[in-house]
């Protein structure tokens, strides 16, 4: 650790945790100011298929050699294709914490960092804690972060990550006079949609966020399992039609995600129950062509009937 003029130089690998018995908090003082960190984002997940995606994400993360530095990836596809749980199947399988942080057009650059917050200790007393973002976290405890959606921030949220983002592996917090370098351990990964709803990013971040990694629909066999994880107690009968109705329908030019297919698949499953419960009987097809009419809508509906019709007809 060293100190500048006014600045703090530290990196996150010199810097001792330490965690309050109580609350479970976890701590690091940076001379004298003391500051909480954030928590990693725990999920019970399994990733399915697409190994090769998930190679090239961890591939552009390996480093073997002493001062080798990890890469900054970029994954983009479509909304609700898998790109948020790809990124966390890749954190997690690295055995480190996983951190999120959610891009929004309103993300102010100090959200990215440090903020003092007021934190009431009794009825007259109040004392000020230093509140480490996700991103300050995961480069203090050498974890993985994953900004999520990052294409909907804006450029001046942006700039600060630029060092971060190039061999220099640091942040600076002007806030709290503070220059943090990141653990050798920090992974970063940018998930992006290639939809037209956000910011074209900066061409200076553009060039930093490299490999550009895409990620695409999953094959029949992958999407019946991704939907059987996602939705462990849906009816199997409606698990096959909805992974037969993904695939004909992408056959025929539609861009269905699995997000989709979940929840034509949850709904679906749940007025079989739900019949189930009121003592009438249904058909696993004919709620799939309900659900798909009130996820997609009506006119989407037209894929499940031909299969309807092939089944009848074979
Ligand atoms: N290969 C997979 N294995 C397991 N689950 C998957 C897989 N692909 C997608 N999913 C599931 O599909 C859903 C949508 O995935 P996710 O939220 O990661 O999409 P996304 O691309 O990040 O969407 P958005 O752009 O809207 O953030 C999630 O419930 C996720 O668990
Ligand atoms: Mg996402």
């Amino acid at each position: 650790m060293s100190v500048g003029a006014n600045k703090v130089q530290v990196s996150g690998e010199d810097l001792q945790i330490s965690v309050d018995a109580s609350t479970d908090q976890q701590y690091v003082d940076v001379c004298g100011l003391k500051i909480r960190l954030a928590r990693p984002y725990e999920l019970d997940f399994e990733w399915i298929g697409n190994k090769g995606v998930l190679h090239q994400l961890q591939a552009s993360w390996f480093c073997s050699r002493p001062k080798e530095k990890p890469m900054n990836p970029r994954l983009v596809g479509k909304p609700g294709v898998g790109k948020t749980a790809l990124a966390y199947a890749a954190g997690k399988f690295l055995q480190v914490p996983v951190y999120f942080f959610q891009g929004t057009a309103d993300t102010q650059p100090n959200d990215l960092l440090i903020n003092p917050l007021v934190v009431e200790t009794s009825a007259d007393n109040s004392k000020v804690e230093y509140i480490a973002s996700t991103v300050i976290t995961a480069m203090i405890v050498g974890g993985v972060l994953i900004l999520d959606e990052g294409n909907r921030m804006q450029e001046k949220a942006w700039a600060s990550l630029a060092p971060l983002l190039d061999s220099r592996r640091y942040i600076e917090s002007i806030s709290v006079g503070l220059m943090l370098k990141a653990h050798p351990n920090f992974r970063f990964i940018a998930t992006m949609n290639d939809d037209a709803s956000c910011f074209e990013l900066p061409e200076y971040i553009k060039s930093r966020l490299h490999p550009h990694i895409s990620l695409d629909f999953p094959d029949r066999s992958e999407e019946r399992r991704i939907l059987e994880v996602n939705l462990p107690f849906a009816n199997s009968t409606v698990l096959d039609y909805v992974a037969d109705f993904l695939s004909v329908a992408r056959r025929e030019g539609e861009e269905y995600t699995p997000r989709d297919g979940i929840h034509i698949a949850n709904y679906a499953s749940k007025l079989l129950d739900y019949d189930k419960f009121c003592g009438r009987t249904s058909d696993p097809g004919d709620n799939v062509i309900r659900a798909v009419e009130q996820i997609l809508g009506i006119r989407q509906s037209r894929f499940m009937k031909q299969i309807l019709w092939k089944e009848k007809a074979a």
